[in-house]
């Protein structure tokens, strides 16, 4: 018998299988990067991306922080990830560090496959971005009094669909969908949409189906071959929503006429037919597709799940409700209608929208950051193409920041007199160069929309009816779990 064949009686396969993964684990130890921030133990090739799609993505990261503390290492599949889980350490590196921080990840395969690092999201850091990110500010006219009148004629359609609910139980979340998107539809493509359009209607559900699945997190992100996303809902929504904005630059193109502008897509076109140096120009169509893409995705959903966590926590706190729609009534009356104007002597109802969002933390991690080359960050490396979060849902939730973190009380942004007051820690739009753009109409439609519902109507839980949980869904953005209320009208 040869030396071969004397091994091979003793060797199984199962044993080969064993070998084989303790190869691949030393190897995986061996080679990983000396001084890395600390994290959980992650497989070969699948890194970490069993546990992240165990639940709630925000409230592993947060088990993470209790144990490995405030910057976490982990992996997506092959992808280093870190998320940054304390205030002071996401202000250091998104704000005092945003050269090296403020880029955006390349290597997550599909988001790269669907944009290509066009449009202003997922754009380089660079003067290409920042070009393109002031263009977008400057031409949408956030806080003109034509967007905010445009906001209250949305409040007011509103008010008319909620009025035909006639006090029985239903799910809000469609028309306070409906509401945000139509005003980003009105700067974007200079027109809203009727409520029973069926083209609107595909548009809600689409975005529905992309905003709960978490993205980022997919393992289709890193493994090239996994049937899934490819064929899945998901590419076959985001495709539908791109397909409406290539219908509509389209029309724009036909019945453009420079002397006429009528919206964000003429702003750009005219751009485009400005633009001198046609090689190095930034603005071309598919830059426009996608800054539009943008807007719509960035927009609405944020706004209207903000809205519909306001919802939630009005019926869950009755008391704060009543407070709210007393001091609406002190200062608005019944017939006066909404304003930016009256925020100053609102501040109770001001401080809820706060609490509301301070709760809620719609974008629980913030939207991907990403370092473009080995750094050095409180005494640890982060190596390049590390892919960043930032726990702003543990911020939020933090005891030392947030006494009480989980009570829902608004009073904690007011002071002594009573005068709101803006807590530092409080960081629903994230920080820093790379914050949202579109904060300050986000922060007037809030506003604006829900002062007009509680002026007008009484939200319950319908009779009978268990209390819904005020824990959310994680997907690119956290929403509360579907309920039913009453809209009652107030006299
Ligand atoms: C309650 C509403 C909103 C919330 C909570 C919110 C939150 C955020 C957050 C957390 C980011 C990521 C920042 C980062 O990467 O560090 C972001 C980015 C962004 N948001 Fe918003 N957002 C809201 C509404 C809007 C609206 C209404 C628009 C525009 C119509 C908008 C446009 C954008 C854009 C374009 C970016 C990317 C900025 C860049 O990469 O330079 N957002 N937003």
């Amino acid at each position: 018998m040869s030396l071969i064949e004397n091994i091979a009686g003793f060797v199984n396969l199962q044993t080969v299988l064993v070998l084989l993964v303790v190869l691949l684990m030393t190897y995986v130890y061996v080679t990983r990067p000396r001084n890395l921030p600390p994290g959980p133990w992650g497989w070969p090739i699948v890194g970490n991306l069993y546990t992240l799609s165990k639940g709630n993505i925000h409230l592993t990261l947060s088990k993470w922080r209790k144990k490995y503390g405030a910057i976490v290492f982990f992996k997506i599949g092959t992808l280093g990830t870190v998320c940054l889980n304390d205030y002071d350490v996401i202000k250091e590196a998104y704000v005092r560090r945003s050269d090296m921080f403020g880029n955006r990840p390349t290597n997550l395969r599909i988001v790269n496959q669907l944009i290509n690092q066009k449009g202003i999201i997922f754009a380089p850091l660079g003067p290409h971005w920042w070009e393109q990110r002031q263009f977008a500010v400057a031409s949408l006219g956030f806080g003109s009094l034509r967007i905010n009148e445009r906001i209250l004629e949305e409040a007011a359609t509103m008010q008319a669909e909620l009025l035909k609910t006639k006090g029985k139980p239903f799910n809000i979340r469609r028309m306070l969908q409906q509401a945000s998107t139509n005003v980003v539809c009105y700067m974007v493509f200079g027109k809203r949409w009727d409520y029973t359009n069926q083209t609107f209607q595909n548009i809600m559900q689409s975005l529905d189906v992309v905003f709960r699945t978490s993205v980022f997190f997919l393992p289709e992100n890193v493994f090239p071959y996994v049937p899934g996303f490819l064929k899945r809902g998901d590419k076959v929504n985001v495709e539908k929503v791109l397909q409406l904005v290539r219908d509509e630059v389209k029309e724009h193109k036909e019945t453009f006429n420079r002397d006429n502008i009528r919206d964000f897509i003429d702003s750009f076109l005219l751009e485009m037919q400005n633009q001198t140096d046609l090689d190095g120009s930034t603005f071309t169509e598919r830059q426009l597709e996608m800054t539009v893409f943008d807007l719509f995705n960035a927009g609405t959903e944020t706004v209207s799940t903000t809205m519909w966590w306001a919802c939630l926590l009005m019926i869950l706190n009755p008391d704060v409700q009543n407070k709210v729609q007393e001091e609406i009534g002190q200062v608005l009356g019944r017939d006066s209608r909404p304003s930016m104007a009256y925020r100053s002597q609102m501040p109770y109802t001001t401080a809820t929208v706060a609490e509301i969002q301070r709760y809620g933390a719609v974008s629980p991690i913030g939207l991907p950051h990403a370092v473009p080359r080995d750094t050095e960050f409180y005494g640890y490396i982060i190596p390049k193409d590390t892919i960043v979060f930032a726990g702003q849902w543990s911020v939020h939730h933090d005891p030392e920041l947030f006494p009480e973190p989980d009570m829902f009380d608004p009073e904690r942004f007011l002071d002594d007199e009573g005068n709101f007051k803006n807590i530092e820690y409080f960081m629903p739009f994230s920080m820093g160069p790379r914050s949202c753009m579109g904060q300050p109409l986000a922060e007037v439609q809030l506003f604006l929309l829900f002062t007009n519902l509680m002026q007008n109507f009484k939200l319950k839980l319908p009779e009978g009816a268990a209390k819904p949980s005020s824990e959310g869904v994680m997907g690119i953005t956290l929403a509360p779990k579907p309920f039913d209320l009453v809209a009652i009208p107030r006299d």
